[in-house]
């Protein structure tokens, strides 16, 4: 297991403050080597684009604030763009292109749909930007410098180690009835949580401890398009009905915590009592959840942290330095290995939901 916390630090020369404006870098993250690091720089005041997804969690609502500020902060002009909630993709191909006509030296990416930004992204590598994947990878283009994120195949896996864990304490022995939920499929973390999470479950499936009782096991049967709150509502209805009419469900996976109120809300609405339910995010609504003893569990992936990080890549390569990464092997998008820094995921139930947020202002209060 990789253990790393978010302890980097990069220190910024008095001489590298001096770097040039960088212009046309040229196409030097092709050869896959570990990019970067090409001593020149660009100028401190320079402008540094954020493109991220639709408002579908806190995070990104959060993740928009900290970059404005944090970048501003640093000394560098931010141009922070959402996409869309209907038109994602084209949107957030829009964004990029124009924030590399307007001469952006960084492009931070939340993809919106993973395989989709190849075109955008050569244009802006072509033009001298650097790429980062944040929080998602961006798939099948070479043009990428960059990722950044939590573990998120560990996410899925805390999850499903959290499901099985609530349901033992729940009721000791099985065979558990449960149902499979996971992301927007234009979404790479998607299947990255829940192949992290059947890595778990998956053993004590075939085993038949575990019992998918719908028989809806794959990824695509699973998928909430949109990570839209109404549609794991609605799927959680239709298999309510068509699966529990006398059955007990035991647990549900949910792959954040948006779906883990949808799919408690369509449990509840069904007069039946209250299965484990994992999520993801720490949003404010779940977390008051888990204290109140409803949804099982939730992931911390402080956005604070990720986006120091990400801010911490461009400061290095304002000065000209190689950012720091911890991971030159795991993350292959199809193109090329992808240098990578990662931050680790913690699990969040009602038995450590103080301590997981004692540093975190906003959290902290609703724990008490
Ligand atoms: C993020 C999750 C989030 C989901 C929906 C994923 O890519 O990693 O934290 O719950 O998007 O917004």
């Amino acid at each position: 297991m990789r253990k790393f916390f978010g302890t980097s630090v990069v220190a910024i020369s008095a001489a590298a403050m001096l770097a040039l404006a960088g212009c046309g870098s040229g196409r030097d993250g092709d050869s896959g080597s570990s990019g970067g690091g090409d001593a020149k720089g660009f100028a401190a005041n320079s402008l540094i684009g954020v493109a991220l997804p639709a408002k579908t969690s806190e995070n990104w609502v959060l993740a928009g604030d900290l970059f404005s500020n944090g970048l501003k902060e640093a000394g560098f002009q931010a141009d922070v763009q959402y996409a869309g909630a209907s038109t994602t993709v084209a949107d957030q191909q829009a964004q990029i292109t124009a924030m590399t006509t307007k001469g952006a030296k960084v492009i931070v990416i939340g993809a919106t749909d993973a395989a989709q930004l190849a075109t955008q992204v050569a244009a802006a590598h072509a033009a001298g930007a650097k790429v980062i994947a944040y929080d998602r990878l961006i798939t099948n283009t070479p043009d990428l410098d960059y990722y950044v994120a939590f573990d998120n195949f560990k996410v899925g896996q805390l999850q499903g180690q959290a499901l099985l864990d609530g349901m033992k304490a729940k009721k000791p022995n099985g065979p558990y009835n449960i149902e499979l939920f996971s992301g927007s499929p234009d979404d790479n973390n998607a299947g990255v949580f829940f192949n992290g999470a059947m890595d778990v479950l998956k053993p004590e499936i075939d085993k038949g401890n575990v019992v998918v009782a719908s028989g809806q096991k794959d990824v695509k049967q699973t998928a909430i398009q949109g990570w839209k709150a109404e549609g794991a509502q609605a799927r959680m209805d239709q298999l309510l009905t068509s699966t529990y009419g006398s059955k007990e469900l035991d647990g549900v996976l949910s792959p954040n915590d948006t779906l883990a109120r949808a799919i408690l809300t369509s449990v509840k609405g069904a007069g039946k009592p209250i299965p484990v339910v994992t999520g993801q995010d720490s949003e404010v609504e779940s977390v008051k959840s888990i204290v109140k003893g409803e949804q099982y569990m939730t992931i911390n992936k402080d956005t604070r942290n990720l986006v120091k990080e990400t801010i911490n890549m461009v400061k290095a390569l304002q000065a000209g330095n190689a950012p720091q990464v911890n991971d030159t092997k795991s993350y292959n998008n199809g193109s090329k290995v992808v240098d990578t820094f990662l931050l680790p995921p913690v699990a969040v139930t009602k038995a450590n939901v103080v301590e997981a947020y004692a540093n975190d202002p906003k959290l902290a209060p609703l724990t008490k």
